[in-house]
């Protein structure tokens, strides 16, 4: 039997999903992807699920899209696939929050992938980096779009034109990164930090995820009117009576997810 190249566990109310290419340093594939675009959609349609966390092993979480597989393709070959389309692209529709626990190489695709995801937790070996201008290419999974605004257009042009590597710490100044653990803790701190959320009552989290995405995409006044809009819907849920009244009763709220 062929090892899956996306493992897939389930701890409580989160779903854990780890890269299994270890060989080539989790290089994202086509077919790497199709399958960790599958398992996503899977705990996404899940009820019993309420985050996620993505990984890779210590030495990588993914050192980029396959370097291997793209060497002889055309423009015709890359233009014809949508290739970062598709499933690829497919990715950012995921409703559920999903933590990056980040270990080693998070390099051109690898850090694009970990900043598609709503949180990244980096070991104190993690090395992040856009260094697809030392193949002759530029970053084409979001690279170029995300970084500068989550580290900002200073920091983004240097690591996207020199091609250098940024470590956790440097990550963590920056605002790419929200914490940095040790190496042989991040998987646990992920897990932790997604159970926590999984403990949230879910149309929260989701409203919560979506009104954040929404400040990348519209202007304040637009973003400000989303967030009130959906702080006014969670007024229908079930959940928003139980948890007031879990406060005013000082116990802990018991949600249902509706
Ligand atoms: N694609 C395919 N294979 C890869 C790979 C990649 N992105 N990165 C590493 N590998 C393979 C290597 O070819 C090697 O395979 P073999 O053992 O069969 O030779 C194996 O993984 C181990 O790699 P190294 O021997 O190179 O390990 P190292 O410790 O000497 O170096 C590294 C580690 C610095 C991460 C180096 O592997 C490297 O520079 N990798 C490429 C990083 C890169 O350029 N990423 C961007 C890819 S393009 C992209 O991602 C486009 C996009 O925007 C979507």
């Amino acid at each position: 039997m062929t090892e899956p190249l996306v493992k897939v566990s389930v701890q409580g109310r989160v779903g854990i999903l780890t890269l299994n290419r270890p060989k080539a340093l989790n290089a994202l594939s086509n077919e790497v992807i199709d399958e960790l675009a599958e398992a996503l959609r899977a705990f996404d349609a899940d009820e019993n699920i309420g985050a996620m966390v993505l990984a890779g092993n210590e030495r990588a979480f993914a050192a980029g899209a396959d370097i291997g597989a793209m060497q002889g393709w055309s423009y015709m070959d890359v233009y014809k696939q949508d290739y970062l389309g598709g499933n690829w692209e497919s990715l950012k529709r995921i409703r559920k929050p999903i933590i990056a626990a980040v270990s080693g190489y998070a390099l051109g695709g690898g850090c694009e992938l970990a900043m598609l995801c709503d949180i990244i937790i980096a070991a104190d070996n993690a090395k992040f980096g856009q260094p697809e201008i030392k193949l002759g290419v530029i970053p084409g999974f979001g690279g170029t779009q995300r970084l500068p605004r989550a580290v900002g257009k200073a920091k983004a042009m240097d690591l996207v034109l020199t091609a250098r590597m940024m470590d956790a710490e440097e990550a963590e100044r920056a605002g790419l990164v929200s914490r940095v653990v040790p190496a042989d803790r991040v998987i646990e701190e992920a897990i932790e930090a997604a159970t926590v959320i999984a403990s949230m009552s879910l149309p929260s989290v989701i409203m919560a995820k979506e009104c954040v995405n929404m400040a990348y995409e519209s202007g304040l006044d637009a973003g400000l009117m989303y967030e009130r809009r959906n702080f006014h819907a969670l007024f229908a849920t079930q959940d928003q009576k139980e948890g007031m009244a879990a406060f005013v009763e000082k116990r802990k709220a018991d949600f249902k997810h509706k």
